[in-house]
């Protein structure tokens, strides 16, 4: 009980939680050329609208629909369109990895969603919608 850790821990825990919410951006800057950001700005744009539309389709029911939307837009099945292949060579390992995880996590949330049953699928979804978020808080490309 008397551990000094034990008063010391949470407060150091709640001053380095402080830090994270402060203004400054300590993503890591990767340069592309200028073609493959705005390639990559627009895939951005159709992860998000891709999101929305699987949100819609489980809003009704359509966890099918859903599951196509994720595997083709976002998981394997999409790194072709994507130019995922050639994006590849132009990122850190980290943030490599990140797009990896992201694509993984969508074909995961598919196979869930076809399985029929929403509760497991809306899980599976914050994987994916996790994935977004660890890339976005990691890098940065202008
Ligand atoms: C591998 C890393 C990575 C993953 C995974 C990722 N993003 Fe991004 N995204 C970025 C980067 C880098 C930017 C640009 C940030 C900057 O430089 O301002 C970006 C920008 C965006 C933008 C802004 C587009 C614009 O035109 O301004 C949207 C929207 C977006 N991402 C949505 C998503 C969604 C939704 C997902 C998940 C389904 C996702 N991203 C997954 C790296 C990633």
């Amino acid at each position: 009980m008397s551990d000094p850790l034990k008063i010391v821990a949470p407060i150091l825990l709640l001053f380095v939680s402080n830090i994270s919410i402060a203004d400054e951006d300590s993503r890591r800057l990767v340069e592309l050329p200028e073609m493959m950001q705005q390639h990559m700005m627009s895939n951005m744009r159709d992860h998000l609208r891709a999101i929305n539309e699987i949100l819609m389709n489980m809003e009704n029911n359509r966890l099918d629909q859903a599951a196509e939307v994720a595997e083709y837009r976002l998981g394997m099945s999409s790194l072709e369109s994507h130019g995922a292949h050639h994006m590849a060579k132009f990122m850190p390992e980290g943030m490599r990895q990140a797009g990896t995880s992201m694509h993984r996590a969508a074909s995961r949330f598919a196979l869930k969603a076809q399985e029929g049953e929403q509760l497991p699928a809306y899980g599976a979804l914050s994987k994916i919608t996790s994935a977004c978020v660890a890339c976005h808080s990691g890098y940065r490309i202008r």
